[in-house]
């Protein structure tokens, strides 16, 4: 399994403060929005990750992240020219996926709660064809929208309708078999001149080949896009590191605990960080 993080877009939402850098880049209260995906492919044990960014924003991202080495994995980077669309991951991706399958996620998606690494395995076992998640919010109209049967067959999926036929909005991230490459491909471009992720798992589910997980409500799910939910995923992020001790998407951490760095290693990127709670709660770890 390959995972593809797309930190790419124009990220207008959040101007000005976007205007010269990267939304991706900028902190999530105490670290980079990026760490937030990057922690929910490495707790789906991805070891390598392609990650796609605009040509202003590549660089950077090579040198907030390397190689991977520093956490035991692989990255690559592919820049993509003109934000259009989520499903051109794919065809920017097809060289790094190979004969894989592939999970996406979006750069700006913060995912959080008990037994999320469960269900990641979960869905990894499970693939044949598209596994996509849905989570119940009020504020379905900004989504992708998935509804249902009342046995819980999907009916339909629809990108921001005007009248959603279900409070189950899809989260970005997408676990997906080969055959989305070549899915990827047939696709249109739509009326807001975007090659949809809609449009793709449309594909899927005609075709019978898409599953959804609906994650509970006890589930966390973020999107930092604009200057509010920025704001509130700090506030989040903080009030459970502060409450609990315990870090959410600390890529060290996670990366030791997979197993993919050892006690020296981590030892070393704490202390490079010493002046910061974040590197103290690294160098904490082993105690
Ligand atoms: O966040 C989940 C939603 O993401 C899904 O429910 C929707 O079905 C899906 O279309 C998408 O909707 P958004 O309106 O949030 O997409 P947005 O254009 O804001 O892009 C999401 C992220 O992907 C954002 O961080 C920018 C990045 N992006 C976007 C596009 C269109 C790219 O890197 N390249 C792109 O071409």
């Amino acid at each position: 399994m390959k995972g593809i993080i797309l930190a790419g877009g124009s990220a207008t939402r959040l101007f000005p403060s976007s205007k010269s850098i990267s939304k991706q880049i900028m902190p999530v209260y105490d670290k980079p929005m990026i760490y937030y995906s990057l922690s929910t492919l490495m707790l789906a044990k991805i070891r390598e990750v392609l990650i796609i960014s605009t040509p202003r924003d590549l660089t950077t991202f090579k040198q907030l992240l390397g190689r991977g080495d520093d956490f035991g994995m692989r990255f690559e980077y592919v820049v993509q020219n003109v934000p259009n669309g989520l499903a051109q991951a794919f065809i920017l991706g097809e060289k790094f996926i190979g004969d894989d399958h592939v999970c996406l996620v979006l750069g700006d998606n913060i995912f959080y709660g008990h037994g999320f690494s469960r269900i990641l395995h979960k869905v990894q076992l499970q693939i044949e064809g598209a596994y996509i998640f849905g989570y119940y919010t009020k504020m379905n109209k900004a989504y992708g929208v998935v509804s249902f049967d009342s046995i819980g067959n999907v009916l339909s999926i629809e990108e921001k309708p005007t009248y959603p036929q279900s409070y189950y909005v899809i989260p970005g991230l997408y676990f997906y078999d080969n055959s989305v490459i070549e899915k990827s491909k047939r696709l249109k471009l739509s009326i807001r001149g975007e090659y949809e992720i809609t449009d793709l798992n449309n594909i899927y589910l005609n075709e019978k080949k898409l599953k959804v997980f609906l994650f509970g409500r006890g589930f966390v799910w973020l999107d930092a896009g604009n200057s509010d939910s920025l704001l509130d995923a700090a506030c989040f992020v903080e009030t459970i590191q502060k409450k609990q001790g315990f870090y959410i998407a600390c890529i060290e951490e996670i990366a030791w605990r997979n197993g993919w760095i050892d006690n020296e290693k981590l030892k070393q990127l704490g202390k490079s960080m010493c002046k910061t709670e974040y590197g103290r709660y690294i160098l904490s770890l082993f105690n």
